[in-house]
């Protein structure tokens, strides 16, 4: 007798996943590893034979560029009134989508989430994505990509949290937090994905989908952490990266897809192919063809098939012809199930369709984006000039950026709309106290122009988002063509020049640098962010951004990160053959950490608890704000591992804390290290703690601070 999933709802979940399971036929089975993109006629034959898990990108489905959001919650329920009623066993579907950072209030590219350096807020940002997406039916995002990137060549480096591995896994738990909340089944909650497993980031020459060639040590040191952190912290699932590592392709690694995933960490989700990746597999030369191609994945550890198919067309004959067990197919189904009972959606499967005209664009979520984007924006020097005061009656604002909108809403935006945008021009005409002549130009021998008869030029500069994101790798890291010359004849006209950065990268802008009186990197910076960039540049807010990542003089530096291993030559040393360019300083031209306020900080009394130390040490400093106006401060803390069994970073960083302090006032800033902090992958792969001696850094970025050290004694 067929048990019906109304029935199942009242037991614990194993057993519930188990009785499902017995009355599955192998179609039905395999249906649950199937994912298909959009929705037509054969897609409701598919999904009433039960051979379909998931859907994404419902509404690419739907007629028009833009539907109403009323439209979308309708078609979902539509199509998931069909699962639920027109197949057999009436499995609902789960929907998922790119909710990358934001959906209809759109936040900060993720590059720029991370430069607040403010997990607590990263976690508010998922958590509002979540409830405005679940509100349009979508229970199930594919973020957040936690992959370390020291190459901005890569295009998707703006989706990351930049190139370190402490601060991307404080910052990839903070989304699964924000995303997930406690509870999966809770309405207002998405199913999270930690993508791309694994080493997707070291992509040779920066170019997407490229093979990576990587150490053992550099993998488990540097790139498996923020996922470990993500699944430590309940992360549902995980995408497997499109490229292959040291020659085996992700979506056929079964010993990083299973013996490590769920073997090392106890991984309970499930793990879904990135888009087309298990058929790419005949591409990569490792399978045969898509019945191989098919038989890899699932093997290797992959659950569910996104879009290519072969699950549904090869998994059957497979397990007809023997090549694998029904037992292999059960597993992948039952993870995926079991996941579809924890978010609720037997119990729940609908979306009410009242709750988007709540959700979307509320006030408060607005202001947070705004708020969340003053954080993100990075001032990177500042010679007297900003915030702009009194001094400046008549202001220029010129370059590209000057009305963009959508513009603002930066790569990998699905859900967001340039009408949400208010420009730099308006929000600057909103927010500007009296008493300024403003004028917004955007023609470049119309801002020459009038710059003459100013007191002040801001230039808007950097990239667009087109040139930023998956597949839009760059060769060359300066402005694009045009934007450097506008910033030089701006500065030959002797007027004092703010200049502005919108980017998904960092961009080697060493002109630019040494022409502004000022320069502020703004990232891109989501729906509220010319708001957000008005109340810096007027003094409304403080800039507080953090770099999360290293700003190169020039391409050719790449990649250049700041833990970096020390090498027997280094710059500095006596001899004369050391590891540097001829025709360029070794610095970086922002380091990694780096970023200014309007007040200014100062460290001192470093007290080191534990010289000795044993079980653990407490390191602290003191941090005065010595300026006129109330400030936040990042005190970070490195740590360097002398002397090791195997070459270790000259800096690592251990840990951070955002301090918010009025004029004059003076904090003790205090983190506590322990043997666990100090752990490494050794010379035989296996991780390692070792007693000795550790510099230690409390400071300001990763090039400042103050210094001591102490001893592990084990
Ligand atoms: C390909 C991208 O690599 C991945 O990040 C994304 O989630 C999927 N497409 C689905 O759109």
């Amino acid at each position: 007798m067929l048990t019906s999933a109304a029935f199942l709802i009242r037991q614990p979940i194993e057993d519930k996943v188990n009785q499902l399971l017995s009355q599955m036929t192998l179609p039905e089975k395999v249906g649950q590893l199937n994912q298909i993109n959009g929705f037509d006629d054969s897609a409701r034959l598919r999904l009433q034979q039960g051979e379909v898990g998931s859907i994404l990108n419902l509404n690419a489905a739907l007629p028009g560029p833009n539907p109403s959001p009323a439209v979308i919650v309708e078609a979902a329920n539509a199509v998931q009134r069909m699962a639920v009623n027109e197949s057999r066993l009436g499995i609902p579907l789960l929907f998922g989508r790119d909710v990358i950072h934001g959906f209809r209030t759109v936040f900060p590219i993720p590059l720029a989430q991370a430069a607040a350096w403010d997990p607590a807020t990263v976690e508010q940002g998922a958590a509002i994505a979540a409830d405005e997406a679940t509100s349009q039916g979508v229970k199930w995002t594919f973020a957040p990509m936690v992959d370390i990137a020291r190459d901005p060549r890569w295009g998707r480096v703006a989706e990351g949290a930049g190139e370190d591995p402490f601060l991307g896994s404080a910052i990839a738990a903070a989304a699964v937090r924000g995303f997930q909340g406690e509870d999966l089944s809770d309405p207002r909650r998405l199913l999270a994905c930690a993508k791309h497993f694994v080493g997707y980031g070291g992509a040779q020459g920066g170019r997407d989908y490229e093979s990576v060639e990587m150490s053992v040590r550099t993998l488990r040191d540097v790139y498996l952490p923020p996922f470990h952190a993500a699944v430590r912290q309940g992360v549902a699932t995980l995408m497997a990266a499109f490229h292959d590592l040291n020659g085996i392709p992700l979506n056929a690694h079964r010993e990083l897809l299973t013996d490590l995933l769920r073997a090392e960490w106890g991984f309970k989700g499930f793990v879904v192919s990135d888009w087309r990746s298990v058929i790419e597999l005949v591409n990569h030369g490792i399978a045969a063809d898509p019945a191989e191609a098919a038989y890899a994945g699932l093997v290797a550890g992959v659950d569910m098939d996104m879009v290519s198919d072969v699950y549904r067309q090869h998994l059957p004959e497979l397990v007809a012809d023997g090549h694998l067990s029904e037992a292999q197919i059960h597993e992948a189904a039952r993870r995926i199930l079991r996941l579809k009972f924890l978010a609720g959606l037997f119990e729940n499967p609908y979306t009410d369709p009242a709750r988007h005209r709540s959700t979307l664009l509320k006030p408060e979520y607005l202001q947070f984006a705004r708020q969340f984007a003053r954080q993100t924006m990075v001032l990177l020097k500042n010679e007297q000039l900003l915030p702009i005061d009194g001094r400046f009656k008549r202001i220029l604002f010129t370059g590209p950026f000057v009305h963009a909108r959508g513009e603002l809403l930066g790569t990998w935006n699905v859900d967001g709309r340039a009408e949400d945008v208010t420009p730099l021009s308006q929000a600057v005409r909103e927010i500007a106290p009296t008493g300024h002549e403003l004028f917004f130009v955007e023609n470049t021998d119309e801002a020459l122009h009038l710059a003459q008869h100013v007191d002040l030029v801001v230039a808007l500069v950097g990239e667009h988002p087109s040139r930023s994101g998956e597949n839009r790798n760059v060769s060359d890291l300066s402005l694009p063509p045009g934007q450097t010359q506008l910033v030089q004849a701006l500065a030959d006209l002797g007027v004092p020049l703010a200049v502005v950065v919108f980017a998904g990268r960092p961009l080697a802008i060493p002109h630019e640098t040494r022409l502004a009186d000022a320069l502020l990197y703004a990232w891109h910076p989501g729906s509220e962010g010319g708001f957000a960039l008005a109340d810096l540049l007027f003094g409304l807010a403080q800039p507080s951004g953090r770099l999360p990542i290293t700003i190169p003089r020039r391409t050719g530096q790449v990649p250049i990160y700041y833990a970096h291993k020390p090498s027997g030559r280094p710059v500095g040393s006596t001899t004369e053959f050391l590891t540097r360019y001829v025709d360029l300083p070794y610095s970086p031209l922002f380091p990694f950490g780096f970023g200014l306020g309007y007040t200014s900080f100062t460290y001192h009394n470093l007290e080191i608890s534990e010289p000795h130390m044993t079980g653990e040490t407490q390191i602290s400093a003191e941090v005065t704000n010595q300026g006129s106006l109330p400030g936040i401060e990042t005190a970070q803390l490195y740590l360097r591992d002398v002397h090791a069994s195997v070459a270790r970073p000259v800096k690592e960083l251990k840990g951070f804390q955002r301090l918010e302090l009025q004029p004059g006032e003076t904090r003790r800033v205090t983190f506590t290290v322990s043997a666990t902090d100090l752990v490494f992958t050794s010379y035989n792969d296996l991780p390692r703690v070792e007693p000795g001696d550790y510099q230690v850094w409390i400071g300001p970025n990763s090039t400042a601070g103050l210094q001591g050290s102490f001893t592990l004694d084990i």
